[in-house]
């Protein structure tokens, strides 16, 4: 064993708060690396750890003509994606944690995972990043500790987080902050597990270097542990993206909307509108492309911030077509998390659709079309979001944006319509209760498979569903002002097979109907499931719908309604009594209603 260094434990004491001191040299007593980095997330520090990665092959340099400052990282090829399986939920009490979570005990949550850590940093250097979610100066915002050893990690952290000094004098002056350990470990899938402990503000993680198992801001912060302490201090840490639409008026509306991973949050935040509209003047702000904090405001509307300062996006499918504000932003300064790479080192995706052909693909081995993909199905960009062409000023405002609509939606080939209106607030919590989606790359695991998943938090909430679903009725309180909420789906298929919504630029005409809809200008049909547009109540002018799309994408077919409803019965009954009644009723009240 190797003990630790003198130097190391001088450098333990590297901040103000003797809290974060004292954290910092528990932890390297368990880890023992050599030495202890504070990151000051400085220019100097990011090019000298760049350097190292580089020189170690952590990094690969891309062509520094076309893609300036820009990296590629290939990961261990069982490391591309989080591990659902292999996260829990530590509460003293089982089922705090519910049956959406894995759980295990605190006690022996610590103990694995400290058998774990034992002196996994020998050799290594051990990073502090300290960070803040959310504009440093927002009182929404909330700060955290990350310790980590990779410093794939660190340069991750810088781009998706306010990192560094000012985020250290935040936490000094609160007193408070997240603690997050982190180890890459041995990259055995094995010995990989991602714990929380939301009662003691803690999270462990080790064996992963992949972002939503690492990057200990993001998922493990933002939304599992924030949720928990967003349900005790009143507002909601959600999956949400919050984009600005703004109208040929200049007013802007501000919408949130959460769906799982690798179902169109990027894509949505980023939209460009098509070209009538564009010309009229319509135009989409970004504000979050994946997580979202509100809580209600003086005058009772919800208001929301973006605890990110950077983007985590799938590569595969964005194009100058589909996403062209994302492209935007790839143009420098970018790290690549496994994609292929084209003869003179551009990175390269299944749909860029720029002309180009790969040469090596994800794994580093010659492209061959035939083996696999040239990048892998989850492979990721991280960029700030300050190079986004979209991103919206309003994102740094420390009050937060308030929010006229919320959306839900699902990947959802059968049954679901393009887009439903919820009759009010308990409707709607219902709506994302009842959530279902067919899984993606984004999550090991199969792909495809139809499940619930609740206001795409099913691998996020960071307690019981049961309880979450009541904390989301109690906004209902008669002072509040609430949004609006909406359900819907861009990947309904045809008998044929084939998407029947263009999507991408194109889901603006939703996104104008639900305004409409908050305005009371906008027409549609009430139903069981709720109000429905009919193919005249939206504006379909230049695009190309043929009888199946349009009576598929705008028709509500009640039989499948009843089993549906059925199966959102059953799920609910699994949470047993802590199932809110209010909850229960809504469900029923419809079944009902489809039963006539
Ligand atoms: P996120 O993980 O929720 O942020 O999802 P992304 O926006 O990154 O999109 C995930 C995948 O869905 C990408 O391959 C996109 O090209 C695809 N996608 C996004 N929006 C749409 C849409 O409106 N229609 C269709 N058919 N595909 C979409
Ligand atoms: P996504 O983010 O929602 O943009 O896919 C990463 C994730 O949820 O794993
Ligand atoms: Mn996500
Ligand atoms: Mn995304």
């Amino acid at each position: 064993m190797n003990a630790i260094s003198q130097d190391a434990v001088a450098s333990a004491s590297g901040s103000k708060l003797e809290a974060l001191n004292a954290w910092v040299a528990e932890v390297a007593a368990l880890t023992r690396p050599d030495t202890i980095h504070w990151c000051d997330g400085s220019d100097a520090e990011n090019a000298a750890l760049t350097a190292k990665m580089q020189a170690d092959g952590t990094l690969i340099k891309l062509n520094e003509q076309t893609h300036p400052g820009s990296w590629l990282h290939r990961s261990d090829p069982d490391d591309v994606a989080r591990v659902e399986h292999l996260t829990f939920v530590c509460t003293s009490e089982r089922d705090d944690a519910g049956p959406n979570n894995h759980w295990m005990a605190p006690a022996d949550g610590h103990a694995q995972m400290d058998a774990l850590f034992d002196g996994c940093m020998a050799g290594r250097t051990m990073y502090v990043v300290p960070y803040c979610m959310g504009p440093i100066g927002s009182p929404l915002s909330r700060c955290g500790v990350e310790i980590t050893d990779s410093p794939y990690v660190v340069a991750n952290m810088r781009i998706m987080t306010r990192m560094g000094a000012p985020a250290l004098a935040r936490i000094e002056k609160e007193g408070a902050f997240v603690k997050g350990l982190h180890s890459t470990g041995e990259l055995d899938p094995n010995r990989r597990f991602i714990m929380h402990f939301p009662e003691e503000l803690t999270i462990k993680s080790y064996g992963s270097g992949y972002g939503g198992n690492a990057l200990l801001g993001k998922k493990c912060h933002a939304l599992r542990i924030a949720s928990h302490q967003a349900r005790s201090e009143g507002w909601l840490a959600e999956h949400m993206l919050i984009l600005g639409l703004q109208n040929p008026q200049g007013d802007t509306h501000y919408i949130a909307a959460a769906f799982p991973s690798a179902c169109g949050k990027t894509n949505l935040a980023m939209l460009i509108p098509p070209e009538g509209y564009l010309n009229d003047g319509w135009k989409i702000t970004t504000v979050g492309d994946d997580i979202c904090w509100m809580r209600p405001g003086a005058d009772g509307r919800l208001y929301a911030i973006n605890p990110e300062a950077g983007f985590f996006g799938v590569a595969p499918g964005t194009s100058k077509k589909s996403n062209p504000n994302a492209l935007a932003c790839l143009q420098r300064d970018a790290i690549f998390t496994n994609v292929g790479v084209t003869a003179d080192n551009q990175p390269w995706w299944e749909g860029l659709d720029n002309g180009q052909q790969p040469a090596t693909d994800w794994r580093g081995e010659p492209y061959d079309a035939a083996k696999r993909p040239a990048a892998h199905p989850n492979s990721r960009f991280t960029v700030s979001a300050k190079s986004c062409p979209s991103y919206s000023p309003e994102a740094e405002n420390p009050a937060g944006v308030p929010i006229s609509a919320i959306v839900f939606g699902g990947r959802r080939a059968s049954l679901v319509p393009l887009v439903f209106e919820a009759r009010d607030w308990t409707h709607g919590v219902l709506v994302g209760a009842a959530m279902g989606s067919e899984t993606t790359a984004a999550a090991t695991g199969a792909v495809g498979v139809m499940r619930r998943d609740p206001m795409a938090m099913k691998p996020f909430c960071g307690y019981n569903f049961a309880d979450y679903f009541s904390h989301w009725l109690s906004f209902d309180n008669g002072a509040n002002k609430l949004p609006k909420i909406f359900h819907v789906n861009w990947f309904r298929k045809s008998d044929a097979g084939k998407f029947m919504w263009p999507g991408f630029g194109d889901n603006l005409r939703v996104l104008e109907w639900m305004i409409g809809r908050v305005k009371g200008e906008a027409g549609a049909v009430e139903t069981p499931i709720g109000f429905l547009p009919t193919d005249a109540d939206l504006n379909l002018d230049g695009i190309e719908l043929d009888d199946e799309a349009r009576a598929k994408l705008f028709g509500f077919e009640q039989a499948g309604w009843q089993a549906e409803f059925a199966s959102i019965g059953e799920y609910l009954g699994e949470y047993g009594p802590r199932m809110p009644q209010a909850l229960k009723d809504e469900q029923q009240r419809i079944a009902a209603k489809l039963a006539d």
